[in-house]
């Protein structure tokens, strides 16, 4: 469970102080798929490096069992080995692992992130996608029980997209809380237990995913998923 009450943060700059979490309060259940659905600039990398313990927050109280999972938007900042094996290696190694648990674990975490067929190949010549699947690898062989992506479908196409949600089914299966933080509701918001709207750093939705779908998320800078299509027609044929 990850629980976080009354959580503030400000920036200072040149330019004056900003609040970019104003008092955030949210449970997050254990075994629970929740989206964080925001857009640019409201604030959920800030939030998760808090709750990753990345960055500290001014006030606010945050309880999280265990080191949660972090995958970045830009992935390829945590990848460290030459090849997917030796980096998804690293973490049970250092946990102590035993050669022959290392081993399995890898092959484990290879295998639930399709990235078998790539694990001897060059890390740095993997796509970004891969780079993201690579990074969640290394936490299913640490057995981490949270993990969080940032912008999971960033720059991803039609099968990318499909391949990160196959990920997160993999991790549900598997009994992992999951977060998923994106402007991009409508690629995923029928995997989730719950739904939270981020706004200029504050929460202003809360609840069950279905239930988003009768709201004007227009009013938050995202897209209610029913409109896309519509805005869509509004474009091409107007
Ligand atoms: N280290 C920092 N210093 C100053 N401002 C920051 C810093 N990190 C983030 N911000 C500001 O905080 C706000 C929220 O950023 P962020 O959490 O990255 O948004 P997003 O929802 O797109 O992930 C933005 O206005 C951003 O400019
Ligand atoms: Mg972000």
């Amino acid at each position: 469970m990850i629980k976080i009450n009354n959580l503030n943060k400000s920036f200072v700059t040149a330019e004056g102080r900003h609040e970019v979490l104003k008092n955030v309060s949210l449970s997050i259940l254990d075994g629970s798929c929740t989206i964080i659905g925001g857009e640019n600039g409201s604030g959920k990398s800030v939030l998760m490096s808090i709750i990753a313990g990345l960055e500290e927050a001014d006030s606010g109280k945050i309880e999280c069992k265990g080191r949660p999972g972090l995958v970045f938007q830009e992935a390829e900042t945590q990848i460290l080995g030459e090849t997917p094996r030796e980096d998804i290696a690293f973490g049970p190694k250092n946990l102590g692992f035993k050669p022959e648990q290392t081993k399995n674990a890898v092959n484990d975490a290879l295998l639930k992130t399709g990235l078998a067929a790539k694990a001897d190949y060059p890390s740095r010549f993997l796509s970004g996608g891969e780079k993201r699947r690579l990074a969640v690898a290394c936490m299913i062989a640490m057995n981490l029980p949270v993990i969080i992506l940032d912008e999971p479908y960033a720059n991803l196409d039609y099968t990318g997209v499909r391949q990160v949600n196959a990920l997160i089914k993999t991790l549900k299966a598997d009994g992992k809380t999951v977060v998923i933080l994106t402007h991009e509701i409508e690629k995923c918001l029928a995997l989730a237990d719950d739904f939270i709207v981020l706004f200029r750093g504050e929460i202003v939705f809360q609840g069950k995913p279905e239930t988003a779908l009768s709201q004007n998320l227009e009013q938050w800078n995202i897209r209610n998923p029913l409109n896309s299509y519509r805005e869509l027609k509004d474009l091409v044929w107007e």
